[in-house]
């Protein structure tokens, strides 16, 4: 059936059978929630924070285990959380979604698992459409049928959450204007398509099925355990090895930037509270133009590595513009905020501090990862640039 089960505990057996798993003694657990895409870099601080916040939760991480999908990421949750476990499996396998449904009784879905990486989607959109489109619809398709059934216990009580994206708003323009929850969708990329694409479904099941649904469009994260494809880990990975720091375009385009960890507390209050049906935008009012962002990331990993101030400016190199590149994106999550009281709790100083001390202290992590095929995608993308 496609699916290999693995308990993270390290104190039972590795591999029980699905069925084991299913005969566990269900009592003391007050909900079951399907996680998916929680081996990479935001679904792991998720599924951190709901093993360790709600111990009398079952939390199933069900992940592909692509290049971005990395249990490393989680080996503390494993060893640490008796209410975690590991489905290896595809959502777009919709046999497969079903059984985990109905083997499970999942009452809350956190759908986090995505093709996420936008130079990839320019190079393959097909599998942004596969895994975002479509295996999003067979989540949901599983969703709705399993808590239709008999069995399933009705809509009532059960919560299909989206986490999605502030790029399916597309562009900003107007330097003084922001996305909110009813800015109209304009997708520009690829990525973006798929995920916009993916929203549409989503409400679409809410609408017509009634499904309980909601979504989040957060803006960019940061933080440990993001693979160093994007911006940020991949400037500090090349600093540390005295290699290139390859800046699109002119440097100019705007992003808006919060730790990951306040992303999911965000995902962790809209789970719990936020209203079915609702949107939600994610941001913390923290825009940089990505040349002064690269320029904070390049002087405080040479402080941290010991290098005299400046000693890696030089690294800087400006290359040819990603195709389509958005000029600005940024989140006002006013209503997150008055609805539901959640704010971000760490200024950008302390975050980004933070995060480069994680990937410095974390070498062996970032070697495990950069090796191998990392090198064939780095020297694919940047072999024509620089
Ligand atoms: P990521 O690429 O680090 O992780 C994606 C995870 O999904 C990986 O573990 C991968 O193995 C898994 N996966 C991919 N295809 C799968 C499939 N077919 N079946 C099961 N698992 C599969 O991504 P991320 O940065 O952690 O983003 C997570 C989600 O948050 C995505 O939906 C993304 O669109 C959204 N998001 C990301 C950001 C950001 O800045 N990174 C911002 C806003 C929203
Ligand atoms: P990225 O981290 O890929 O996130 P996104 O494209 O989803 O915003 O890129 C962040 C910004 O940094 C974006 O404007 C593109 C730019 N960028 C570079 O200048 N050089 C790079 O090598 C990468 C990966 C990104």
């Amino acid at each position: 059936m496609g699916l290999i089960a693995t308990v993270g505990r390290k104190d039972k057996k590795a591999t029980p059978s699905l069925f084991e798993l299913m005969r566990e003694d269900d009592h003391a657990v007050k909900r079951k929630i399907l996680i998916t895409g929680g081996a990479g870099f935001i679904g792991s601080h998720v599924v951190r924070l709901f093993c360790r916040n709600y111990p009398d939760y079952r939390i199933y991480n069900l992940d592909k285990l692509t290049y971005a999908g990395n249990l490393e990421n989680l080996a503390d949750v494993a060893a640490e959380c008796p209410n975690y476990r590991f489905i290896h499996g595809d959502i777009c396998d919709i046999e497969l979604m079903r059984q985990l449904f109905a083997g499970y009784a999942i009452d809350g879905v956190i759908h986090l698992a995505a093709e996420s990486h936008v130079d990839r989607s320019i190079r393959d959109p097909f599998a942004f459409a596969q895994t975002n489109v479509l295996g999003t619809l067979s989540l949901l398709q599983a969703a709705r049928e399993y808590w239709s059934s008999d069995t399933g216990g009705g809509m009532a009580g059960k919560l299909f959450y989206h986490i999605s994206t502030d790029e399916v708003y597309g562009a900003l323009q107007d330097p003084e204007s922001f996305f909110v929850e009813t800015s109209p969708y304009d997708p520009q990329s690829p990525y973006s398509a798929s995920k916009a694409s993916s929203d549409h479904f989503v409400r679409a099941f809410g609408n017509t099925y009634g499904l309980p649904v909601v979504i989040s469009n957060c803006s960019n994260n940061y933080g440990p355990n993001q693979f160093p494809e994007k911006l940020i880990p991949l400037f500090i990975n090349n600093i540390r090895n005295n290699k290139p720091l390859p800046v699109y375009g002119t440097g100019e385009n705007v992003r808006d930037w919060l730790y990951v960890v306040d992303h999911a507390r965000a995902i962790d209050t809209i789970f719990h509270r936020g209203k079915v049906g609702e949107t939600y935008n994610i941001g913390g009012f923290n825009e940089w133009r990505n040349i002064d962002l690269i320029r904070v990331v390049i002087r405080t990993t040479d402080r941290l590595l010991g290098r005299p101030e400046g000693a890696s400016e030089g690294l800087i190199t400006y290359v040819p513009d990603r195709a389509g590149h958005d000029k600005r994106y940024a989140i006002d999550p006013t209503k997150l905020h008055e609805e539901l009281g959640w704010s971000p709790s760490l200024q950008f100083e302390e975050g980004i501090e933070r995060t480069i001390r994680w990937y410095l202290e974390n070498q062996a992590w970032l070697d495990h990862i950069t090796s191998g095929a990392y090198e064939r995608y780095y020297a694919e993308m940047y072999g024509g640039r620089e």
